[in-house]
Formats: C-alpha cells, structure tokens, sequence
C-alpha cells in the first residue's frame, strides 16, 4: 500500500532516520512507538508529503487516498463545520466547490460544464458526502446544532472531533493520526477505539496511550537506532513478550528449546485472552497470527520506579467531612464525604478537571475549602505529585544533583555517588546529571517530581496526571510501580490503561456530590446505571 525507500532524514548533525525501508500493508493498524525526539511525527509528516526527507522515497500505491489529522485546531476556523469534514477528500471538495461557482455563474457554457462535473461527482458517491459528513459528526458528538456553525465558534474539544471526522470521511485507504487521543475524553476515545479496529484500510497512529494501542494496533512499529521495525501484535503483546524474551537471553543456562515452549506458551495464552475479549473482530484476526520468530529481546530502558514505605500507615488514613469548593463562581464539587481505607487505590475523576486538582491543593495544604474538613491519620505521610510542578523548577542554579539533593533525608542519600545512582536509575546517566534544573523538557522534569517522590518514602502518594509529558516508558514503568505499591494512592490520569490497572476504586467529584465505588475503572465508566447517575449530577 504504501512503500518507503532509503529513506534518510538530518537536521544539522542530527541523524533521525538512516536508510530505511520499509512497507506498511492494506488491512494492518500500525502503531508507531519511540522515544521522545526519536523522530515519530517527522516520519508521519515525511510519509505525508508534508515535509521532504533528506534523501530517499515513498511510494503510495496509485489509486490510493491517504489522509492525515490535523495537529493544527485552527486552520480551518473560516470553514463551516459541514464543509471542514468535507474537505477530507480534497478532490471531491474541489469538485463541489466548482459546480457551484458554475451554478453561481450560470450560462449555457457552465450548465455544460456542470454536466461533467456531476459525472464525476457522481461516481465520487458525492451525492450522499453530506449526509455522511453529518452521521460521522454525530457519531463523535457533534450535535446538529453546529454542523452548519464556523469552527472558529467551536471550543477546543469540539474542534478536535470535527477534525477526527475530516480525517476519516470518505474512507481513506491510509489514514495517518498524530497522537489522535490527545484533548478527547474516555467516551470519545472508545468510540475511535472501536472504529478503528473495525476499520479495513491501512492505519498508521503515533500514540502513547497504551489501551488505545492495544484496542487498534495489529502491528507495533518501533523507532529506534535511526530504523523502523515492524512487530507483530499489540502493544501489550510487543511489551510483554520482548520483555520475556530479554529474561531469556540472561537465563545461559536455560535450553534453547524450553525457552521457545516459554515463549509458545506464551502466545498461546495471550491469544486466548485476545479471543476473549470484546475487541472488533477483522483486527482481531490479524493479532491472533503470532509467531515466536516475531519476538524479539527489548533493548528499551525503563526507569528504575519503586516506591518504598518508611512505615505503614495504621488503619486511619483520611476522614473527609463536607468540604465543598468553588472557583469563579463555578462549583467544583460539593459536601464531599470520603473515608480513605488502608491499600485503597482511588482514581479520583471528574468531568472538569479544575475540581481534581482543587481537591488535591486542599487536602495536601496548599489551598482552602469554602467549607468542610479533612483529617489525615496520625502515621500517615504524604507525597504529592502536583499538576503543575513550575514551582519547583525556578532556581535556575541547581544542576540535577543538587536539586534532588534538596530531598535527601539521610546523610547517605546526600553523598554525590547516592544520588548519581539514583538518577541513573531513572535514566538521567553522566554529564545528564549535570543539566540545569530550568532547562529540563516536561517529561525529564516529571521524572525528577518522581525522583523526588521515591525518596521521600511516603506512605500514601497522591498523583494528579502523573503520564501527562511521559514517555512509553516511563508510563509503563510507573504504572507496574502503583500496581505493586504496598501503600495507599489517591491519583489522576487520562490514561485508561494506568487507570483500568491501578485503581480498587473510584470517587467522581461533581458539583452535586460524589460517586464513589470499590470497582474497576472499566466496569465503572460501563455501568449503565453509573451512567445515568452521572448524567443527573453534572
Ligand atoms: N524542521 C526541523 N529542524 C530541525 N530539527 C527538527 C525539525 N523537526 C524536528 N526536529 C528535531 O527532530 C527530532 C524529532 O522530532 P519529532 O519527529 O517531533 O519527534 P517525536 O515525535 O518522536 O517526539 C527532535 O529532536 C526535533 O527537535
Ligand atoms: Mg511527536
């Protein structure tokens, strides 16, 4: 479908892609993976034809339509709503447009023109690009009110569906996303999920939302090394078994064939698992075609994230009494009762996410409630991941050593050679540590905030968007860190997956009161009876 020929990319000394060649074929789901600056949206623009590589081909299969997701929410702000979808299939757009100039401009000469215009409007199946402009609008929540309004009058969610529904109108034979479940929220990205994978044409998605990945994917494309590598299976199967197969290569002295009946038997319990669940069948297929040659050892490094107790907490944690709270004018939430239980692990949500992080600032003394009180036990400590972390980042001076050096609590932990390890640990290794503090990206200083977190060996954590500007990476190994945290955590996180393995229960704050259940993630956001709680609540 579409083909890539030594392809190389450069910027200045800066080697990005190194001759590479590769395919991506009809029918598969692609999900492109690397670290952050390993090149994923220069190689999406690169296939696009928005921006030349440095040397090098792509090839898309002639015939072939291939659309990509606007990053840019603002391009189309002159458009009207109907039209932006529209404008996803460039020809037919074209096409309309003249017919109605022709119209506007009607003469014996155009009404002829207009003739063979319709022909090939016809064919186009343009008739109906209306109507199905509106049902694909509608499907992603874009009420008819607003088909007919100018983006420009949009908010930005809203925005980002219009734009999702141009990508895929007229059923492109390559759709090309960016990083689409940025901004969207769970009910939005369960509807591309499963429109996705009931998909039939070439899909290739740059993202780091694992159970979106999982949900599409067929095949995981890996950049790394200047090269694309194409595995297949998800991303839960790509971690898993590559993490498997790198055990292996330390285990000498293991047999070659019981490594490969390790290996087999794990296929074969993962494709049961895929079997079992309710994923879209045509994808499904595809990811149940798993060989033990397709895996390879993981040469990836995850951060070292492990979260110690100093000591456990007794019985009580946190007693929360009517707090209530407003900004603006707006409420946040209201007459709040919480009874915190040792090991609970709660994904605290709520559809405006200013009430959440209020909620934390009040109950870690950062801010007051308008009304309402809160009482942490006597053994509890706390340590609190904030959403916004700028504050700890304004002394310019501190180089990473001395800025974590600011959280030792022992005199071994304030030793150079300490906190060089520990740093290691979380991949900031040689001249890295010696960064200044203010230059850092937002993902290099949400791992220094939980650097900082570690050393403090608190017993219960309090997160607020912890994934928000990490990497794969650093998501997956934070993740496996909550599940194993003998402790307990209050946390935040648009990640489904994060959400869906960490927490026993979950607490909603809305204007008018709480929801709160000892259940999953996925079987609360499914409830239909929650659903309808919720809907009276906001
Ligand atoms: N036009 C450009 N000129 C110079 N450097 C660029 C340009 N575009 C991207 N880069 C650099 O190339 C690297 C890869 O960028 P990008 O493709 O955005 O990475 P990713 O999407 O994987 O995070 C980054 O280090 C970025 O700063
Ligand atoms: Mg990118």
């Amino acid at each position: 479908m579409l083909s890539v020929s030594n392809l190389s990319v450069q910027f200045g000394k800066r080697i990005l892609f190194d001759e590479v060649n590769t395919k991506f074929q009809q029918g598969n789901c692609y999900g492109i993976i690397g670290a952050n600056g390993a090149g994923k949206s220069t190689f999406l623009k690169i296939i696009s034809g928005k921006q030349d590589p440095t040397s090098g081909q792509v090839h898309l299969e002639t015939g072939k339509r291939m659309s990509f997701l606007n990053q840019n929410h603002n391009e189309f702000d002159e458009y009207l709503v109907l039209e932006t979808v529209i404008m996803g299939n460039k020809d037919l757009f074209k096409i309309k447009k003249q017919i109605d100039q022709l119209y506007a401009d009607y003469s014996d000469e155009n009404a002829e023109k207009i003739g063979e215009l319709q022909i090939v409007f016809e064919e186009m199946n343009g008739w109906n690009a209306d109507s199905e402009a509106a049902a694909l609008l509608s499907n992603l929540g874009v009420s008819e009110n607003y088909h007919y309004s100018e983006m420009k009058d949009l908010d930005g969610k809203q925005k980002v569906r219009v734009l999702i529904a141009q990508a895929l109108f007229g059923n492109p034979d390559v759709l090309i996303m960016d990083e689409p479940t940025n901004d969207l929220d769970f009910e939005t990205i369960a509807w591309l999920e499963n429109f996705l994978a009931n998909y039939d044409n070439c899909v290739i998605i740059v993202s780091h939302d694992r159970h979106f990945l999982d949900a599409v994917c067929t095949h995981i494309s890996d950049i790394d090394f200047s090269k694309i590598n194409h595995y297949s299976g998800n991303y839960t199967f790509w971690y898993e078994s590559s993490q498997l197969a790198a055990k292996q290569r330390a285990q000498q002295n293991k047999k070659s064939e019981d490594k490969k009946k390790e290996l087999e038997e794990f296929i074969r319990r993962f494709s049961a698992n895929v079997a079992k669940s309710k994923q879209a069948t045509s994808r499904k297929k595809m990811i149940e075609k798993l060989n033990v040659e397709d895996i390879k050892p993981s040469s990836r490094r995850y951060p070292a994230i492990i979260f110690d107790q100093d000591r456990e907490a007794g019985d009580q944690i946190l007693n929360i009494e009517g707090l209530s709270k407003s900004f603006e004018g707006e409420k946040l939430f209201n007459d709040v009762h919480i009874n915190l239980n040792k090991g609970d692990k709660v994904a605290v949500i709520s559809k405006n996410s200013r009430a959440v992080s209020a909620f934390y600032q009040i109950i870690t003394e950062s801010q007051k409630a308008d009304s309402g009180k809160f009482s942490w036990g006597v053994t509890t400590t706390q340590s609190y991941l904030p959403l916004d972390n700028s504050s700890f980042f304004l002394d310019g001076n501190l180089n990473l050593v001395d800025w974590l050096r600011q959280y030792a609590q022992t005199e071994e932990e304030r030793e150079e050679v300490f906190i060089r390890g520990f740093l290691g640990k979380m991949i900031f290794s040689g001249e890295e540590a010696l960064k200044k503090s203010n230059v850092l990206s937002g993902g290099e200083k949400v791992r220094c905030m939980l650097s900082r977190m570690m050393m403090k060996r608190a017993n219960i954590l309090l997160l607020d968007e912890p994934t928000n500007h990490l990497d794969l990476e650093s998501i997956q190994a934070l993740n496996n860190s909550l599940i194993n945290f003998k402790g307990t955590v209050l946390f935040t996180s648009h990640d489904h997956e994060f959400s869906q393995t960490v927490a026993n229960r979950i607490i909603e704050l809305t204007p008018n009161g709480i929801i709160d259940r000892y259940t999953t993630f996925d079987e609360y956001i499914s409830d239909p009876k929650i659903k309808e709680l919720r809907e009276k609540m906001y």
